[in-house]
């Protein structure tokens, strides 16, 4: 079956708006918004939420998330993909994480990542991180949708 990006994530989008306007709270919704990225897209392989903590100072702790657990349950501003993308305040995308030297490794079989702020004003508040078990599957279409994803999710923080 052919995976078209731009009618899957109109609809992914969609979904996730319904899902951050539910009554319950903010975790129970990041959860069922990773069950939900990594069913319907076939190369979203690990997904999950990077909360920064607000009492330690410049570090995040790991939220909700679906996939193989990892060892990587707080991050230092600034460390891996996760810890740039929150001390840059951007979105990181990287299609062969074998080729990146500020990396840190949760399983052998991903091969590429996306990390996505989320703002509160100027402020990142948290990011979702995706890893894929294939090489370059990240395209402008991914980007744009989680970037609006991470927009809708900035009003549950
Ligand atoms: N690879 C990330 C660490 C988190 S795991 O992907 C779950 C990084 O380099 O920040």
């Amino acid at each position: 079956m052919i995976f078209n990006r731009k009618e899957k994530f109109g609809w992914l989008l969609k979904e996730i708006e319904m899902i951050a306007a539910r009554k319950s709270g903010r975790d129970e919704k990041l959860e069922d918004i990773c069950q939900l990225l990594t069913t319907h897209v076939p190369y979203y392989d690990w997904v999950g939420f990077y909360i920064v903590d607000q009492v330690v100072k410049n570090e995040l702790y790991l939220g909700p998330f679906v996939g193989e657990p990892t060892e990587h349950k707080r991050i230092q501003f600034g460390h891996g993909i996760c810890g740039q993308a929150a001390e840059r305040k951007k979105t990181f995308i990287i299609q062969d994480v074998t080729k990146e030297k500020n990396y840190l490794a949760c399983s052998s079989k991903v091969l590429a990542e996306i990390v996505v702020p989320i703002f509160k004003g100027e402020k990142v508040v948290g990011e979702l991180d995706i890893d894929s078990h294939q090489f370059s599957p990240f395209g402008s279409e991914d980007e744009q949708f989680l970037e609006a994803a991470c927009d809708e999710l900035s009003k549950i923080f």
